[in-house]
């Protein structure tokens, strides 16, 4: 087709994505294109601005690397990544769900800790914390033989690939559910930290007045074949970023009850005020047990 007015450049390239072979590729890229040209009209994009953005869209690639993913901290940043998880969780977004943003800081391999063990590997400050939690399914019933990843940052704010005081794999464990579906660990209670901000993204928070925080979490990763892998956060509700998340990952079922206590522990000799809980149950669904890519080796 010859162009001649700029509407047609949208008929054209529409008829192209048309002759996609696969057909949700083609239901993909057709609605790319058309809600891709919308939005040039839209903002009626200048060409200054056209090569910036693909400037932004290089870096975004060169920023992301086997240590660190730039393109998630956009996508979670865009609030695109609690959009996908909601959409395609909980009976398509209309019902609650555990599921939640993988986030960048997944690992493959972490160490298999037995249930009461702790996750902490190097010294890392901070106040004890207890984690008792349940694995269910639909109907309640325990889920035993479950695989949990737990994975958190340390008091300071970073994991430990980011940070050269932790040791391997510090804050980090792979548990197996019990008869009963349940696991338990020690670890130390995490604090909010910021997301990296010596990228785009960080450009991106300081040009819009945003802060670059992540209220206090804990991740877990759930695998049981027969399943669809749980992928959850469980927030802290004292956390005064609960409710502007850089990452807009906050839901209301994932805001734990963690809890503060000003006694010594009942059991724990070395543990004295203060300490933290959480009990929280992990509710899974029918599903293909997959793995997703971890973002960092
Ligand atoms: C995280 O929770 O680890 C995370 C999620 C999205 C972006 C950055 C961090
Ligand atoms: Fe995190």
């Amino acid at each position: 087709m010859i162009i001649e007015r700029q509407q047609d450049v949208t008929v054209a390239a529409e008829t192209v994505m048309e002759q996609t072979s696969d057909p949700r590729l083609r239901e993909i890229m057709v609605s790319l294109v058309r809600h891709l040209h919308g939005f040039v009209r839209d903002v009626r994009l200048t060409e200054a601005e056209f090569r910036e953005a693909a400037a932004v869209l290089g870096e975004l690639g060169k920023l992301t690397t086997d240590t660190h993913n730039e393109i998630i901290l956009m996508a979670g940043s865009l609030g695109v990544s609690s959009l996908v998880c909601l959409l395609n969780n909980g009976d398509q977004g209309n019902t609650e769900t555990a599921q939640s943003l993988l986030g960048p800081f997944w690992r493959l391999n972490s160490p298999r800790v037995a249930n009461g063990g702790s996750i902490v590997r190097s010294d890392t400050p901070g106040a004890p914390m207890f984690v008792t939690a349940r694995v269910v399914d639909r109907a309640g019933h325990p889920v035993a033989e479950a695989e949990v990843d737990v994975w958190h940052a340390s008091p300071v704010g970073l994991y430990e690939n980011q940070d050269p005081e932790q040791a391997e794999m510090n804050l980090r464990g792979k548990f197996t559910t019990d008869a009963d579906g349940r696991f338990w660990f020690r670890s130390v209670m995490m604090t909010g930290y910021p997301i990296p901000t010596d990228g785009v993204v960080g450009r991106l928070l300081k040009l819009q007045n945003r802060h670059p925080y992540r209220p206090a979490h804990l991740h877990a990763l759930i695998f049981k074949p027969g399943f669809k892998v749980l992928i959850s956060q469980v927030y802290d509700p004292a956390d005064p970023h609960l409710d502007s998340d850089v990452q807009f990952g906050v839901t209301k079922p994932l805001i734990g009850n963690f809890v503060r206590h000003e006694e010594p522990h009942p059991t724990e000799a070395d543990v004295g005020p203060p300490w933290y809980s959480l009990d929280y149950v992990y509710r899974i669904e029918p599903g293909d047990a997959v793995l997703p890519r971890p973002p960092i080796k």
